[in-house]
């Protein structure tokens, strides 16, 4: 999982300038290493992250180089094992994005060979492999090849010493071509060039492209020349403060709460309302609706099933990579993507599945274009801006609001018009009472979170927040669960946080349980004592996401004492490419 960007140019492009600037904008794919190789045969490359590797390098320019930031999954984060890697001759550099699932076994063919690897990646198997078949192949053949005899997940750029050509392929990893003025793109996705083209083109599986500075040919896996569709996307970034005001993204992200919500709330009643409608009809015509997603788009995707059981609505919802193993869909079923980047391949996996077998496709996505979005039949999206942060703040509360306001087209009550007030609020009055939590809680080794009902899919969510930015162990559990294990964990000064929605006197026992054992409580709630202000008096699901806005300033001031990398921490991307 990684992201990946090739540059072929007529003139000259600068390495840190063009290329590198393009790359820095797919860091979010992830940031443990990072490298490029140009047509001559140069090749930097460093462990760590992009800006700090354009600081160390002299500049220099090329027509045609290809570039890679890396997340790593077969072997260790060196700079040995960081892309490109190359053949043994030194002429072939190719960067990738994928697991190539059966490199054990080519490589061991490739060593008996007389190829030497030098990595423990899966992917310098792919400039060996090209390597070997170019002593009887020109390139196209050389590829197609590749394409019958490799297994696996692949977005791939191939150059060649000294040929000012671009090769890229694709398989299940994304892939597109951007049709710039003077120059064309490949990259993982339009991030990387939307500010120099609009227009563009999408590899789907198996399809490969030769790309030199004056023309690009598709080509499907047989070599058969293929006509592709330019799509002309357009972007409209919303104007947001900049983060100069803030010491990190992950804050402002959560201080823009009130006004994505609110961007949302104006497009779900204006020009999304038509889309929402129609999603609305496709739930009442189905059997039952059945959610996929990872990570927080799935703690949203529960809010959701929450929602519309409350409407009457048949729903499920399962995490996305066990998706084909637990669940059963069909062509009644509505399937419900829900995921941030719209590229996680878990539910990219899920959805081809689900679309398979009949069941008819709708999203919920914050980029447009993306990979998950094109596969629907309808896609909304959900308009909370970029989010550079690799933890979801903005974009959780903005899914949830989505699901909030399809469920209250189904019947569900809730007032959608005081969200983004609600929430400005919450941060407003809680702000400072949460610092002085966080300088208490920060040396803790567990922290736990209990829910019930509308309460429970906060209490994961927050303890997600807690474990990838504040590095504590955290859990969120369901209130009634607890004394079936985890209480024997409770021991005296053990911070639990209970979610206490309404008057739920059940979720209020489990607080008193631990409390009686010792636990160092803190309540959340809005209609029982709580430690913090909330300012709701009726229980319409509008708790969830004040809930969680309160988790997400505790996390971000945990991590600040403790002097964490907040922004980008570690072993994590935002944008999970691999199974
Ligand atoms: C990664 C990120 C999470 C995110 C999850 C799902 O694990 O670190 O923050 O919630 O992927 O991402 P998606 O883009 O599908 O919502």
């Amino acid at each position: 999982m990684c992201g990946i960007v090739g540059i072929v140019n007529h003139g000259k492009i600068s390495i840190k300038n063009d290329l590198l600037k393009s790359l820095k904008r797919l860091e979010y794919r992830g940031y443990d290493s990072v490298g490029y190789a140009t047509l001559e045969g140069k090749v930097e490359k460093e462990i760590g992250e992009i800006s700090k590797f354009i600081d160390q390098i002299q500049d220099s320019t090329t027509s045609c180089a290809i570039s890679h930031t890396r997340w790593a999954t077969h072997g260790g984060v060196t700079k040995t094992n960081s892309h490109p890697h190359w053949d043994c001759k030194k002429n072939i550099f190719t960067v990738h994005n994928g697991i190539i699932e059966n490199y054990q076994e080519l490589k061991t063919e490739l060593i008996n060979k007389g190829h030497v690897f030098i990595t423990e990646t899966d992917s310098e198997v792919i400039s060996h492999f090209l390597e070997e078949e170019l002593k009887s192949k020109n390139m196209m053949d050389a590829i197609k090849s590749f394409i019958n005899r490799i297994e696996g997940t692949y977005a791939i750029l191939v150059i060649e010493k000294g040929i000012n050509k671009i090769y890229a392929i694709k398989k299940d990893s994304p892939l597109v071509l951007g049709i710039g003025r003077d120059r064309f793109y490949l990259a993982s996705d339009i991030y990387a060039f939307s500010d120099s083209t609009n227009k563009a083109i999408f590899f789907e599986d198996g399809e490969f492209a030769v790309v030199d500075p004056d023309m690009y040919t598709f080509y499907n896996c047989d070599g058969k020349e293929i006509k592709k569709e330019i799509y002309d996307f357009t972007w409209v970034i919303p104007q947001e403060e900049s983060v100069r005001d803030y010491p990190h993204y992950m804050l402002k992200e959560i201080h823009e709460q009130p006004i994505a919500s609110q961007r949302l709330i104006n497009s779900l009643d204006g020009e999304q309302h038509d889309k929402i409608n129609k999603i609305a009809e496709l739930v009442k015509k189905s059997n039952r609706v059945v959610f996929t997603a990872a990570g927080s788009s799935y703690y949203a995707s529960l809010l959701g099933v929450y929602f519309l059981n409350r409407a009457g609505i048949n729903a499920h919802t399962l995490i996305a990579s066990e998706f084909q193993n637990f669940m059963l869909v069909d062509k009644n079923t509505l399937f419900i993507a829900i995921s941030q980047s719209g590229e996680t391949m878990d539910v990219v996996t899920a959805t081809k599945w689900a679309k398979e077998r009949g069941a008819k496709i709708v999203s919920l996505v914050n980029v447009p274009h993306s990979t998950i979005q094109r596969m629907s039949d309808i896609s909304l999206e959900i308009h909370a801006g970029p989010e550079i942060c690799v933890a979801a703040t903005k974009t959780f509360t903005n899914q949830v609001v989505s699901l909030l306001y399809l469920s209250h087209l189904l019947g569900f009550s809730v007032n959608m018009k005081t969200i983004p007030s609600k929430i400005d609020y919450v941060i407003k009055e809680n702000e400072e009472a949460i610092k002085r939590l966080a300088d208490e809680l920060y040396e803790k080794k567990d922290i736990y979170i209990i829910g019930r009902g509308l309460s429970y899919p906060p209490s994961r969510e927050i303890a997600l927040k807690l474990k990838e930015i504040s590095y504590i162990h955290a859990e969120g559990m369901m209130g009634g669960e607890l004394k079936h294990g985890t209480i024997a964990l409770i021991e005296p000064g053990t911070p639990v946080i209970a979610l206490i929605p309404g008057k739920d006197f059940d979720m209020y026992s489990n607080a008193k349980e631990v409390e009686a054992r010792g636990a160092k409580v803190i309540t959340i709630a809005n209609m029982m004592d709580s430690d913090f202000k909330m300012d709701i008096t009726i229980n319409d699901g509008k708790f969830s996401i004040l809930a969680v806005i309160i988790g997400q300033l505790l996390t971000y001031y945990i991590a600040k004492k403790k002097g964490l990398p907040i922004d980008k921490p570690r072993n994590l991307a935002k944008s999970v490419t691999v199974k």
